[in-house]
Formats: structure tokens, C-alpha cells, sequence
């Protein structure tokens, strides 16, 4: 997979990226990295890539034509120009694990980092495929949420994890749609007068699945009460 990042930070993804997951997948060739650096598509000689609002107020707007360039660049070295635009902003969709495995299905994806105010809305109608939020809250920027993105994509492509059997039980994963997933120990067998549970070092493996599944359950109730209205209400649509 190609993963193509618009932004005026290039410097930020260099490192986050070669850590971890996202550094296997690149050493292994499942991936491919391409930081593009907005103002060197900038129209003068000072790297001008944003402006005043029309209509006046405070902050500034990312200008259409750098980014519109931009976004033809990298999509006229792409065979197929089909690859998914996704415009990082708080007015996106909120990105769940279904739409990881989504973008996991792509050849490429390019993101487009938006900053300052947000970017002209023309971008959106001429080149976004798609806008995607990672959460209700402002960042100062979208090239952490496109790096929040690219792991939880990186992470579904195929032979990225080790065990891919730990995927399997991951909190909203295929087995866990609508649930978190267990509390796990490791040693020492108490810490602090807090010992592990006794199923945990039992040995019964079956018991030990009926415990996790239980404890998955727990979780859910207790931190996330809202997937469990989700699940039930998806239930009664099918
Ligand atoms: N840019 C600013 N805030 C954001 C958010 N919550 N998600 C994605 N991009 C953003």
C-alpha cells in the first residue's frame, strides 16, 4: 500500500512512522510512505499556501490551488487514480475500525492534512473522496489524526502483526464489534496486594475463554455502555 500524506509539517511523520507497527510494514514492503510537502506547490516564491477568509473573521484558510496541485501529483504517479482522498478535519465522518478495514482494502490513500481554520471548500468539491474526523475534539491539525489513521489501517493489512490471532480479540475487532475487549495480567502474580485472578493461572483454557468473554462484557458496561445501545439497536434492524 501507498500512503500519501499532504501537510506543511513534513517533519512530523518521519519518525512516528518508522516506530512500531507502521516501520514493520514499510521494512517489509507492505507499505510505502510519501511525506509531500504542500508549499512546494505553492504559486510564489515564498511558499504561500494559505489566505484571509472571504467575508472576513479571524484565521486563516489553506488556498485551494497548492493543495488541488498537490493532490493531481501524487494522483498522476498513481496507476489507477482511484485512491481515496481523505481530508482530515473535525467536520468528518468519525472514524471507527470499520473504516480501517475499509482503507485496508486500497492500493493507495492520500491524505490531505488540513490546518489553520480549515481549507477552502473547493478542495472538498474538486479532489476529497472523503472527509474523516478522529473524534469530536479540535486538533491544531490533521497530520496526527492522518497518523492515528495510517496505524489503525497499517495494523489490518495482512501479515503486519506477529500473531494475528491477537487482532482477532481486539476491542471493536470482527469477534468484538460492539465490545472492548478483556483486562489482561502479566507478572508478577501480585503487585500491591492485588493478585491475579485465580482462572487467569489455572491453566483451564476453557475457563479462561468464559472468563475473558465475561470480562470483555464487564468492560463494555462499565466504560462504554453506549456500544451496547449500538449493538441492540443494529440487532433490531436486521
Ligand atoms: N483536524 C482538527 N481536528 C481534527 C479532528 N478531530 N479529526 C481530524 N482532523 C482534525
Amino acid at each position: 500500500m501507498d500512503v500519501y500524506f499532504i501537510t506543511i509539517f513534513p517533519d512530523m511523520f518521519r519518525e512516528a512512522l518508522s516506530a512500531g507497527m507502521t516501520g514493520i510494514a514499510e521494512r517489509t514492503g507492505a507499505a510505502a510512505y510519501h511525506v509531500v510537502n504542500l508549499r512546494d506547490f505553492a504559486e510564489d516564491r515564498y511558499g504561500s499556501v494559505d489566505d484571509y477568509p472571504y467575508g472576513g473573521g479571524p484565521g486563516m484558510i489553506l488556498m485551494a490551488p497548492p493543495l488541488v496541485r498537490a493532490v493531481e501529483s501524487v494522483r498522476s504517479a498513481e496507476e489507477g487514480d482511484d485512491a481515496p482522498v481523505i481530508l482530515l478535519s473535525p467536520c468528518g465522518a468519525v472514524f471507527t475500525q470499520a473504516k480501517a478495514h475499509e482503507f485496508a482494502s486500497k492500493r493507495s490513500l492520500v491524505f490531505i492534512c488540513g490546518r489553520y481554520k480549515g481549507v477552502d471548500e473547493r478542495v472538498r468539491d474538486l479532489v476529497v473522496t472523503e472527509s474523516v474526523s478522529i473524534g469530536d475534539y479540535i486538533l491544531s491539525g490533521g497530520e496526527l489524526a492522518a497518523l492515528v489513521v495510517t496505524d489503525a489501517v497499517i495494523r489490518c493489512l495482512p501479515n503486519v502483526i506477529g500473531d494475528e490471532r491477537s487482532r482477532d480479540t481486539d476491542s471493536f475487532s470482527t469477534e468484538r464489534e460492539f465490545c472492548l475487549d478483556a483486562a489482561y495480567y502479566t507478572r508478577p502474580p501480585e503487585f500491591r496486594g492485588l493478585p491475579v485472578p485465580e482462572t487467569l493461572v489455572s491453566g483451564n483454557h476453557a475457563r479462561i475463554a468464559q472468563w475473558r468473554e465475561e470480562s470483555a462484557r464487564r468492560r463494555t458496561e462499565l466504560y462504554r455502555p453506549d456500544l451496547i445501545a449500538k449493538a441492540r439497536l443494529k440487532g433490531s434492524n436486521e
